[in-house]
């Protein structure tokens, strides 16, 4: 087997997987980074949202072979005590239901304030849009993403 070289919240590790293996795979069942869910796994959903380098991507479309020498964060390593704005506002929003595409949200909506850090309500629409939510919280995660942008 194969061994990758990735760096993950900061951290390098060695995996020996497949090169297709997709990172989100390589995530939940080689690191036991299980904040990461899978969803579609056809790139649909955005339940599997990460960090590549800064910007939000959808690991269950990246191999493990696209990854090396990237800088990759997952919701485990967005902050500490999760104590990122946008943690902070969906807590203050109160936006879960069953939760389960939350991670994906957050990721979605950091890197997106990120770049953009003082967005309009149609910005937060327009970058939100892609995260699918069973629930329908939709209305709770735009009231987020604009507090976590005061
Ligand atoms: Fe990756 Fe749905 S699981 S987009």
């Amino acid at each position: 087997m194969p061994a990758f070289k990735i760096t993950v919240n900061g951290k390098p590790h060695t995996v020996n997987v497949e090169g297709d293996t997709p990172l989100l795979w390589v995530l939940r069942d080689e690191l036991q980074l299980v904040g990461t869910k899978f969803g579609c796994g056809i790139g649909q959903c955005g339940a599997c949202t990460v960090h590549l380098d800064g910007d939000a991507t959808r690991s269950c479309l990246l191999t493990v072979g696209q990854v090396e020498d990237r800088h990759i964060t997952t919701i485990e390593g967005l902050s500490e005590d999760n104590s990122h704005p946008v943690q902070q506002a969906w807590k203050e929003a109160d936006v879960p239901q069953c939760g389960y595409c939350q991670a994906g949200q957050i990721m979605t909506a950091s890197a997106f304030l990120s770049h953009n850090p003082n967005p309009s309500r149609e910005d937060i629409r327009g970058a939100m849009q892609g995260n699918i939510c069973r629930c329908a919280t939709y209305v709770r995660i735009e009231k987020a993403v604009a507090l976590a942008s005061e």
